[in-house]
């Protein structure tokens, strides 16, 4: 097997496939207490989950191996809108071939074209490999019953940015959404824009102006003139990674701060459990026409779950 995986969307149809599938990589399973609910699936069940709000399957060299179901929902707890991945199973002998990546990313595809801004899926803390595997596409636990964990990720949301007003005034409204303690990280092009979104945020939060590329300082505090958290700009060219936030020598705390990192593009994987990702590219416009900006906006972690922030480019 050596093909991509290819994903497909399915309904009632491809139910004797996905029950098949189902059973098979949940009974590979080790035995949990209580043991998984998916062996309780028939072709009952998965027919009328897939004729309701359908379902994929994954294939190898075309010999279907992977296939989830999906479902609208709220996440527990929080009481916001979200398109569950159920019962996300991959055959034991198609596994180490992607099959749960694309199975994954397609859903998040799918997610977005039918208007939902956040999935969900259920892990068994039993299952670290699992746990570790959403959690390296971003999904984070927003709640836990018993050993049943709840994993979320908001999706991520792209949009053009026409010009530095816009970039500006991006950065005014994502400010709207920041409160002390949060991280943003800025990645993408020489030039593209990351200092004048940087500049919206801090006159969005109202903080001491001033606001530059900090090329020959690591860091720069810019305190609030309206009670609110200051601003915390990093250059972090000159920083080894996000640990070394930490041991800047700011005689103030992160956690009362909003923190910006521009960062080098490709450095943005060191991570921090919850964090604004957002990666402003700049593609040359070609003789006579003007440079195209995109801004894509990903929030990961729970702090952003419901948050539905990447509003702000939407
Ligand atoms: N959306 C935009 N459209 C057109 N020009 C823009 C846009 N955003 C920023 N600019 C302009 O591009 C130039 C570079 O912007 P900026 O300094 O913010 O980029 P940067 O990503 O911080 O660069 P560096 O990689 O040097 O830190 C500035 O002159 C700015 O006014
Ligand atoms: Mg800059």
């Amino acid at each position: 097997m050596s093909a991509e995986p290819q994903v497909t969307e399915v309904g009632r149809e491809a139910t004797d496939e996905v029950v098949r599938i189902i059973h098979a990589a949940f009974a590979a399973r080790p035995t949990l207490d209580p043991p998984a609910t998916a062996l309780d699936e028939t072709a009952e069940s998965v027919a009328d989950a897939l004729e309701e709000h359908g379902g994929l399957v994954a294939t190898l060299d075309g010999r279907p191996v992977g296939a989830l179901l999906l479902a609208p929902a709220t996440v527990p707890d929080l009481d916001v809108e979200s398109l569950v991945l159920r019962r996300v199973s991959v055959l034991p002998e198609a596994q180490q071939h992607g099959v749960a990546r694309a199975l994954r990313a397609a859903a998040e595809e799918l997610a977005l074209e039918r208007g939902f801004r956040r999935v969900h899926v259920t892990a068994r803390l039993e299952l670290p490999a699992t746990v570790a595997f959403w959690a390296r596409g971003g999904y984070r636990e927003v709640t836990r019953e018993g050993t049943t964990l709840t994993l979320a990720r908001e999706l991520p949301v792209e949009s053009d940015v026409a010009t530095a007003e816009a970039m500006q005034s991006l950065g005014e409204r994502l400010a709207g959404r920041l409160r002390a303690g949060d991280l943003v990280i800025l990645t993408g092009d020489l030039g593209a824009g990351k200092t004048t979104l940087t500049q919206g945020i801090g006159a969005g939060l109202g903080v001491r102006g001033g606001i530059t590329s900090p090329t020959f300082v690591i860091s720069r505090i810019h305190p609030s003139l309206v009670g609110g958290p200051a601003l915390v700009h990093v250059d972090a060219y000159r920083l080894g990674g996000l640990a070394e936030l930490d041991d800047l020598d700011l005689d103030i705390s992160l956690e009362d701060s909003v923190t910006v990192v521009e960062w080098g593009a490709g450095m943005a994987e060191s991570l921090a459990e919850d964090r604004l990702e957002v990666v402003v590219s700049r593609s040359l416009g070609g003789a006579g026409s003007a440079d195209r900006r995109t801004v894509r906006i990903s929030a990961v972690g729970a702090r952003w779950v419901g948050s539905d922030v990447a509003d702000v480019v939407a």
